[in-house]
């Protein structure tokens, strides 16, 4: 199969992209963040990004770029459409008259966090401007009717680029809320999911095994790598003043059986990476 998959530099994308090239051929873009064997793409370039994905001769677009960190989103509502909307837009127009279906990153972020567990029935009710441009890019693929939303919560684990998680630990301390509860995705087990799950359309969750506030993850990661950094605990409100966050988000499936691994499964994974 040949893929195209836009965000492979970042932190999702390049654990995708380590997972998929390792099977199907795949042409990854990178942004600001130059990564060898890549290609270079803004997804603001709309001819650019036109070009690429209609003409390559793809069978799948798998979508893992744009506007991420939650606070610049809230900051900069336009930058956040032109980044995490109007690019969808134009990827749709462009493989309209190509075989290549989409298959789209989307986030736990598109539901309130007022419901022990959400599954792809659930109305959502974004609370912050980087849900709401998930939503609403979902909206644009749904229509269709042939593309693949998959929806996935707070990813950890190790990227071979942007290791924006494990960065964390590298400060001596690191502040995690007690009051977020979530189900945490490891990385390496997304690839996978994402090929057992791409001949399906409409919108799948894909969710972590285990419930536990952000707190619990963190000390649970920095005991299982033994690493001296302190996790300090935190109620979001207090690092957060500027950007609500769901309180409680739970991604469950009812359209097939398949869940990312328990945090014990996950770390004894991670830690056996790390030691290499
Ligand atoms: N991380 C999570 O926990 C999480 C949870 C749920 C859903 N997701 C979804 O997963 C996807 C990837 O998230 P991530 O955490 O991997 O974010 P990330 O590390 O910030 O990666 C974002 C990617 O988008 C690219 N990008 C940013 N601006 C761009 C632009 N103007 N033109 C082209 N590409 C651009 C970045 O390229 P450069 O780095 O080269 O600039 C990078 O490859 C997103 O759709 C996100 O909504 C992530």
């Amino acid at each position: 199969m040949r893929i195209l998959l836009l965000g492979a530099s970042g932190f999702v994308g390049g654990g995708l992209w380590t997972a998929l090239s390792a099977r199907h051929e795949v042409v990854g873009t990178f942004a600001a963040r130059r990564v060898p064997g890549l290609v270079p793409l803004d997804l603001r370039d709309e001819r650019a990004l036109a070009g690429l994905a209609g003409g390559g001769g793809f069978d799948l677009v798998v979508h893992a770029a744009g506007l991420v960190p939650l606070e610049a989103a809230e900051g900069d509502p336009g930058r956040a459409h032109a980044l995490n909307v109007r690019p969808v837009e134009v990827l749709l127009d462009a493989v309209r008259t190509s075989a290549a279906k989409v298959v789209f990153l989307s986030s736990d972020y598109v539901f309130d966090g007022t419901r022990s567990q959400y599954t792809e029935d659930d109305p959502r009710s974004p609370v912050n401007v980087y849900g709401r441009t998930k939503a609403a890019a979902e909206d644009l693929l749904l229509a269709d009717g042939t593309h693949l939303v998959v929806r996935i919560p707070m990813v950890f684990g190790r990227s071979p680029w942007a290791d924006t998680f494990l960065a964390r630990m590298a400060a001596p301390t690191t502040a995690a809320q007690t009051d977020l509860v979530c189900a945490p995705l490891y990385l390496p087990s997304l690839g996978p999911a994402l090929a057992g799950l791409w001949d399906r359309a409409g919108v799948v969750h894909y969710g972590g095994g285990e419930v536990v506030t952000r707190f619990e993850l963190m000390t649970r990661v920095q005991r299982a790598l033994g690493l001296p950094t302190r996790v300090v605990p935190v109620r979001d409100a207090d690092i957060h003043p500027d950007c609500p966050r769901p309180p409680r988000l739970v991604l469950r499936s009812i359209r097939h059986a398949l869940l990312g691994p328990d945090l014990d499964t996950a770390l004894a994974h991670l830690a056996a990476d790390v030691r290499g």
